[in-house]
């Protein structure tokens, strides 16, 4: 496995790889979420590249930049491990080097739900994988389910700019009890963490009742609302029952739809949703 940090040293090793490419883009401290879409990559791509990059464009001043987990040694041995010939662990000073002042935005897609919450988060989000994407020009690259909004913007980005890469969503690894894996899971102490469950039974419940019939988008959030509400350590940011393409919130569920959610436990933000339909 090649780890390389400059972008000359990148493109080196990248002409060395043999196509098709697959790439997994991720800000390190990784889980088997994260592996889990490597051995996607590995499954249906020739070599596998992956970055480690925590991108401060996509953080808001208030938010967890200077906290977010890191480990590269454990990290490198996890991908070296999973088959990975050539991961990419950029400086902010190679990605973002003075005078830096291009950015790359998608309009309405990031207007709701995590955008509603978080601004500017997807600009950074579009601006580094344009960059990443450039730079490993991979045929395919993999993202999760989880950040369901940041794979739909994604996928609209590809589109829009003409990137010749396809964009591969896997499904949203999860712990027994049905917690969403994320890097920022570590942050939650004891009782936060069991308390976490409560995305899951949500969405569970909320996907129950569409099963027995409901199909009025409101009442599946406010099914959500209501269990949110009776966990007293979590505090729901949103929830919403969205068109799966559009993100635009339903009145009655017809096609696919994409249930999300966002919810603080103490200062930890967790983010979990179901498609359904
Ligand atoms: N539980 C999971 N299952 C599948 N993919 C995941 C999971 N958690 C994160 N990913 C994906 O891994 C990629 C890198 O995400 P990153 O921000 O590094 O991890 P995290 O969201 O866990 O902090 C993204 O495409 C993200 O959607
Ligand atoms: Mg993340």
């Amino acid at each position: 496995m090649k780890i390389v940090t400059s972008l000359p040293e990148l493109r080196l090793a990248r002409r060395t790889l043999s196509g098709p490419v697959g790439f997994i883009p991720t800000m390190g401290y990784l889980h088997a979420g994260h592996i889990s879409l490597v051995q996607a990559a590995k499954a249906g791509c020739s070599s596998v590249a992956a970055s480690i990059f925590v991108n401060p464009t996509q953080f808001g001043p208030a938010e967890d930049l200077s906290s977010y987990p890191r480990n590269l040694p454990r990290d490198l041995a996890l991908l070296e491990a999973a088959g990975v010939e050539l991961v990419w662990t950029p400086t902010q000073e190679v990605m973002y080097p003075p005078g830096f002042q291009t950015w790359v935005e998608v309009e309405h897609l990031t207007r709701p739900l995590e955008g509603g919450l978080r601004p500017g988060h997807f600009r950074g989000v579009t601006t580094v994988v344009t960059k990443l994407f450039n730079a490993i020009r991979p045929d395919k690259a993999y993202f999760g389910q989880k950040d369901a909004q940041q794979a739909a913007v994604i996928r609209r980005m590809t589109k829009d700019l003409d990137f010749q890469v396809e964009i591969v969503v896997c499904p949203t690894l999860r712990e027994v009890d049905g917690l969403a894996l994320s890097s920022r899971n570590v942050y939650l102490n004891p009782a936060e963490r069991q308390a976490a469950t409560v995305l899951f039974r949500a969405l569970s419940a909320a996907k129950a009742a569409y099963d027995s019939g409901e199909r009025a988008a409101e009442e599946l959030r406010r099914l959500v609302r209501e269990i949110v509400g009776a966990e007293l350590l979590a505090r729901l940011q949103y929830v919403s029952c969205a068109d799966n393409d559009t993100l635009e919130e339903l009145e009655t569920v017809s096609g696919k739809a994409l249930l999300s959610m966002a919810v603080l436990m103490g200062k930890t933000r967790l983010i979990d949703n179901f498609v359904i339909g």
